[in-house]
């Protein structure tokens, strides 16, 4: 069940340039929250009434905490890097549908993240018994959260310039290292996610994919992020899926994108 709460920022940290991870305390959004869901988190300035939508990257259910981590990519997300210890925000979740975590259970599963798209890796990384394989692509030599990707699985990074692992994309990583596997999970910019659908296609492979469209509502009430499907929506009765609703996680072969 989606709560909206006043959530205390526990510890607000720059983890490399323009990169933030925050926990926050939200014990009943804790206590319910999976892997590969999200928050729409509110901005105090009341100039930007729409929230931001940031995906969970760990989930402490025994402290009643949850962390994000953001890139300050607008006005939203630079006042979000504001906040220290103490202060409190306004939160909306957990929202969406996470990976499917049983599906890969006992066999081999990529986990590929592209930029901000690998935070939700994380938590999906602890939760499955699997033997994991993770994808991570940056831009640069500027890493975020590698540590805790290499706690959870074996780690292949790539970097657009090349300053640190494959040089490219992370499909040119999985080539290089030759790596095989059942099912992937993926989250990142939409043109990783297009390229990671064709090739699981290619390879056979079963593959899910977290969309990260642009949002208003967050809830499934303005079809603000719907993206084509395959299937009829029940809401708009059209092929359409609201990514916010009936995603951000969906099988690859149900959605246009
Ligand atoms: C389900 C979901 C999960 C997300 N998880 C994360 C996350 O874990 N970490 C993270 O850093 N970001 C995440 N994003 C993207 C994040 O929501 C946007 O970066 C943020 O809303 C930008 O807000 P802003 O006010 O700072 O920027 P704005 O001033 O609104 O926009 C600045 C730039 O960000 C782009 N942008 C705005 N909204 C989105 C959006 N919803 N998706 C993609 N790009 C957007 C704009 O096109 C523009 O280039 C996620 C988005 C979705 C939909
Ligand atoms: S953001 Fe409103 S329906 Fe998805």
């Amino acid at each position: 069940m989606k709560r909206k709460e006043w959530c205390t920022v526990i510890s607000q940290d720059e983890l490399t340039s323009g990169i933030y991870s925050m926990w926050l305390e939200a014990k009943d959004m804790a206590s319910e929250a999976q892997a590969g869901q999200f928050l729409s988190v509110y901005c105090n300035d009341g100039a930007r009434l729409l929230p931001r939508p940031i995906s969970l990257c760990e989930i402490d259910k025994e402290k009643g905490l949850l962390r994000i981590v953001y890139r300050v990519a607008g006005k939203g997300t630079y006042e979000l890097s504001e906040l220290q210890a103490g202060d409190r925000v306004s939160v909306l979740g957990p929202l969406g549908n996470g990976f499917p975590l049983t599906k890969a259970e006992g066999r081999t599963v990529f986990l590929i993240g592209g930029g901000i798209g690998i935070p939700p890796m994380v938590e999906t990384a602890k939760q499955l018994n699997a033997e994991k394989k993770i994808i991570a692509g940056y831009r640069d030599r500027n890493l975020f959260l590698t540590e805790e990707l290499e706690n959870a699985g074996e780690i292949y990074i790539s970097t657009e310039d090349g300053s640190k692992g494959t040089k490219g994309t992370v499909l040119d990583a999985v080539r290089l290292e030759g790596l095989k596997g059942d099912i992937i999970f993926a989250c990142g910019p939409t043109p990783m996610l297009r390229a990671i659908k064709a090739y699981a296609a290619e390879h056979e492979m079963e593959c899910y994919l977290s969309l990260e469209e642009r949002m208003a509502c967050g809830i499934g009430a303005c079809l603000a992020c719907v993206c084509q499907s395959r299937d009829v929506d029940s809401h708009a009765h059209i092929h359409n899926k609201r990514i916010c609703k009936d995603g951000p996680v969906f099988e690859a072969s149900e959605v246009e994108f």
